[in-house]
């Protein structure tokens, strides 16, 4: 099929989304070690599932206005590092990138879904068994389904959907997900949650995991330190003191320096996943940090990340080699190349931590000029 062909470009010559995307992702998978053949794999099913939209170029603008990225690349990428392992590349993308509205890209998105369900053989029922309430017959935006794949030897990923609760209304959000919640089995998970400013997504994990998990994304506006210390609810739970200081590395918030509230805009983001019923309560939080919204370019953010990283005994060696792989841009010379950082804590296993990197394969922002105190009020 020639469509998929990884670093193809259009016929009329210039570099293509698909093409752009999946040369990305080849040379990361050289960073985590994986197979040539695994790479080229991989680099296909990123271009099928884009559809269309792979083929297009770049010197046109993107697909949508996908909320996916900054610059609405409807790609991303993540290395989840744990100590004495090499890190974990996953993929982020949206299959409906191209349709009109959330609606029918919804529908494109369960199509795509299902048909990577077939192909690598695991069950669907947890989606189908939600999917009047996240795709309703007129749905609302700003998007209908990402997918993620955790792309590991072999060839075969592990899969996630990102589902959008407020899909049948802004208003309908909480609800949505305390009703996808109960039918998934989990009665009592969502009184146990701690108090949020918005559901932006819900989450489910299809195919061959251990414990898959249904989890629930919160945003936490104008979070304190202490705040973020106390946001995992969990028995037995991660100390606050943990949570509390990968927050303010992340964030930029020195110990004993006065302020420590990172400001609004994107907010901060927190997980809680749920794995078995009987107790109610999460197995696992992860709290998410959008670092490039607190630093004047990715210098810092890489700073930030390496810091995180060493902390736990990580190899930040894949990181540097990612950013690399994926742009010869200098971290200096923009912001917004490594989006979130963030920290998973769960029962029985050591703490991960993730740094989320942007494709920008439309645009980079540029670094933010301001004196250092002032970079708070830019936003
Ligand atoms: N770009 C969106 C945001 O920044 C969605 C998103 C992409 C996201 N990757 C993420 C959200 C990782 C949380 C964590 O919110």
């Amino acid at each position: 099929m020639t469509a998929a062909r990884p670093g193809g470009r259009s016929g009329s010559g210039g570099p293509t989304l698909g093409g752009f995307t999946a040369g990305q992702l080849i040379r990361l998978c050289d960073v985590v070690g994986l197979e040539p053949a695994d790479a080229e794999i991989y680099a296909r099913v990123l271009i099928e599932a884009l559809g269309p939209s792979a083929k297009r170029q770049l010197d046109r603008p993107p697909p949508s206005e996908s909320l996916l990225s900054d610059d609405h690349t409807p790609v991303e990428f993540s290395l989840s590092f744990l100590p004495n392992a090499v890190p974990t590349l996953r993929l982020l993308l949206e299959p409906g990138c191209g349709a009109r509205g959330p609606t029918q890209s919804g529908r494109t998105g369960l199509r795509v879904v299902r048909e990577m369900a077939q192909r690598w053989n695991f069950p669907t029922g947890q989606l189908d068994e939600l999917e009047d309430l996240f795709f309703p017959s007129t749905a609302e935006g700003p998007f209908a389904l990402w997918c993620a794949l955790e792309l590991r030897p072999g060839g075969v990923p592990r899969v996630k959907v990102y589902l959008n609760p407020a899909a049948s209304g802004q208003e309908h959000s909480a609800g949505t997900v305390r009703e996808a919640m109960r039918r998934l089995g989990h009665q009592r998970a969502f009184a146990t949650l701690p108090e949020a400013d918005g559901y932006p997504y819900f989450a489910l994990d299809l195919g061959e995991w251990d414990t898959p998990r249904a989890k629930v994304y919160l945003r936490h506006n104008d979070l304190s330190a202490a705040e973020a210390g106390r946001l995992p609810r969990m028995s037995p739970g991660p100390g606050s003191a943990e949570t509390e200081a990968f927050f303010r590395t992340a964030a930029g918030l020195r110990a004993g320096a006065g302020k420590d509230t990172v400001p609004g805009g994107r907010g901060v983001q927190s997980c809680h996943a749920f794995t078995e019923t009987a107790s109610g309560l999460a197995s696992g939080c992860t709290l998410y940090v959008p670092v490039r919204d607190y630093v004047r370019h990715d210098g810092e953010a890489l700073a930030r990340a390496e810091d995180v990283l060493e902390r736990r005994g990580m190899d930040t060696a894949p990181l540097l080699r990612s950013l690399e792989a994926v742009t010869s841009r200098l971290p200096q010379d923009g912001v917004g190349l490594i989006a979130y950082l963030a920290l998973t804590q769960q029962h029985g296993r050591p703490p991960r931590v993730t740094t989320y990197i942007s494709s920008e394969a439309y645009a980079a922002r540029p670094p933010v000029t301001l004196p250092h105190h002032q970079v708070e009020m830019v936003h």
